[in-house]
C-alpha cells in the first residue's frame, strides 16, 4: 500500500493533528532556554503553511523535546518553540500546559484560536509507552492526522505510533517525512553506481548493521574515525594507543571475514598524538602507531586516497566523522570529507550526496556546506535504522494503518 501525502487528504474546515520532530537543541538564554538550531522547525514550516493554506479550521501541533522522562522539565519546555514558530508564522501559536489538558477542547472550541502547541509529549509517560488512551486523547484534537517527525519515526511512541489506529484513511506524511524518505530510498533502492559509503564515528557496535545492510549494496565502504582502529587491529597492526574495545575487535573481524570485505577501505596513515590534549599532534605517515600515540583523525595521505573515491562516486552516503573534528587539530579528515561531498555535487548535478546521523550532519552545518550536498537527514537514528531495516515503525503505521503492523 502507498503511503498517503498530506496532498491527498481534503483538509478544508478539518481539525488537522500533526506530530513533529521540534526536538531542537536548546542553550540558556538570558532569561529563558533560547534555541541554537532550528533547522528542523524551518524544515517543518512548508507542511505547516500547506495545512493552514488548505483551510484547515484547527491545526493542533505535537512534538518530543529531550527525554524528561515522563515528568514536566521547565528546560525542555516547548515555548522557545512556540515562540519561533509565532514569529515564523506570523500567527498567534497557543502553548497547552500539557497534552491532557482539560482546557485545550475548551481553547480549540474558541473561533479565534487557529494554532495550537501541545506541550512536550515526554512529559507524559504514556507517550513512550505508546499508551492507546494517551493516543486515543491526543486523536481527540484532529479529524485528521499528519505524520512530518521523520526523525521520531524509529520510535513506537503513542503520537507517532498507537495514534494510527484512529485515523484510518485519514492520516497521511508531511512533505519533510516525504522528502526523507525519497531521499533514502533513492541511495537504498536505485542507487546510481559508483556507490560509496563513508562510515565513521567511535565505535564498531554502533555501526555493525548499517556496514552488514549496505555491504551487499555499495562499491566501495570507506571507514574512519575511531572505529577503524579496532579494523586495522583485526587485520593484526599495530594501533599503539587508540581506542580499541575488544568486543569491536571481534566484530570488525567478522567484518572482514564477510563477502564485500575487499570493497572496505581502511586509513593507511593519521594524524596521532600523546593526549586529547597534545598540544602538538602529528601527522604520521605509516600505518602502524607505536605505544604512547593514538589515533584522532585520518591522515592526509587517507584524505587523498577516500577523495579520489568520492571525486569518481554517483552516490555518496555519509554517516559518522572522521575524527575527533570537534577539536580543530583533528577536523581536517572530517571537513576535508566534507568539502569532497560538496564538490562532487557542484562538479556533477547527476551524483547524489547524501549526510545521515548526528555527528555527520553536525559536521557539514560546521563546514558551512549543508546547502551543497544534495540531502542532509534531519533524522539521526531514524535514518540509522531506515538503512538498515528499510522501513520504520512511525512509517509501517501511517502506511498500513495500525492492525496490520501489530
Ligand atoms: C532525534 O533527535 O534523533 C529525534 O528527535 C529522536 O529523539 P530520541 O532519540 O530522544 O528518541
Amino acid at each position: 500500500m502507498a503511503l498517503k501525502y498530506l496532498d491527498q487528504l481534503d483538509l478544508k474546515d478539518k481539525r488537522v493533528v500533526a506530530r513533529f520532530d521540534f526536538n531542537v537543541p536548546l542553550k540558556e538564554g538570558r532569561k529563558k532556554m533560547v534555541i541554537s538550531d532550528s533547522t528542523r522547525i524551518d524544515l517543518a514550516l512548508d507542511t505547516i503553511r500547506f495545512i493552514l493554506d488548505q483551510g484547515a479550521s484547527k491545526l493542533v501541533l505535537m512534538s518530543h523535546l529531550g527525554r524528561p522522562k515522563g515528568k514536566r522539565v521547565d528546560s525542555m519546555s516547548l515555548e522557545p518553540v512556540a515562540d519561533y514558530l509565532a514569529k515564523e508564522l506570523g500567527k498567534d501559536v497557543i502553548l497547552t500546559e500539557s497534552c491532557t489538558d482539560r482546557g485545550i477542547k475548551t481553547v480549540l472550541g474558541l473561533s479565534t484560536t487557529k494554532i495550537v502547541l501541545l506541550e512536550n509529549l515526554r512529559f507524559h509517560n504514556e507517550e513512550v509507552n505508546n499508551d492507546p488512551d494517551f493516543a486515543k486523547t491526543l486523536a481527540s484534537y484532529g479529524d485528521v492526522y499528519i505524520n512530518d517527525a521523520f526523525g521520531a519515526a524509529h520510535r513506537k511512541h503513542a503520537s507517532v505510533h498507537a495514534i494510527n489506529l484512529f485515523f484510518k484513511n485519514k492520516a497521511a506524511a508531511g512533505f519533510l517525512m516525504q522528502k526523507e524518505l525519497k531521499a533514502l530510498d533513492k541511495v537504498l533502492h536505485k542507487p546510481s553506481k559508483p556507490f560509496v559509503a563513508v562510515i565513521g564515528g567511535a565505535k564498531v557496535s554502533d555501526k555493525i548493521k548499517i556496514i552488514e545492510a549496505l555491504l551487499p549494496k555499495i562499491d566501495q565502504l570507506i571507514i574512519g574515525g575511531a572505529m577503524a582502529y579496532p579494523f586495522l587491529a583485526a587485520k593484526g597492526i599495530e594501533i599503539g594507543d587508540s581506542l580499541c574495545p575488544a568486543e569491536d575487535v571481534n566484530l570488525a573481524k567478522n567484518i572482514l571475514k564477510a563477502a564485500g570485505a575487499d570493497k572496505i577501505s581502511l586509513p593507511k596513515d593519521h594524524i596521532v598524538a600523546t593526549s586529547l590534549d597534545d598540544p602538538s599532534p602529528k601527522q604520521h605517515s605509516q600505518i602502524s602507531i607505536e605505544p604512547g600515540h593514538m589515533a584522532l583523525d585520518i591522515g592526509e595521505n587517507t584524505l587523498a586516497d577516500y577523495g579520489s573515491k568520492i571525486t569518481r562516486a554517483k552516490t555518496v552516503l555519509w554517516n559518522g566523522p572522521m575524527g575527533m573534528f570537534e577539536k580543530e587539530a583533528f577536523s581536517k579528515g572530517t571537513f576535508g570529507m566534507a568539502r569532497a561531498l560538496a564538490e562532487l555535487s557542484s562538479r556533477d548535478p547527476e551524483a547524489f550526496t547524501l549526510v545521515g546521523g548526528g555527528d555527520s550532519v553536525s559536521a557539514i552545518k560546521k563546514a558551512g556546506l549543508a546547502d551543497k550536498v544534495s540531502h542532509v537527514s534531519t533524522g539521526g537514528g531514524a535514518s540509522l535504522e531506515y538503512i538498515e531495516k528499510g522501513s520504520l515503525p512511525g512509517v509501517q503505521a501511517l502506511r498500513f494503518g495500525l492492525e496490520s503492523t501489530n
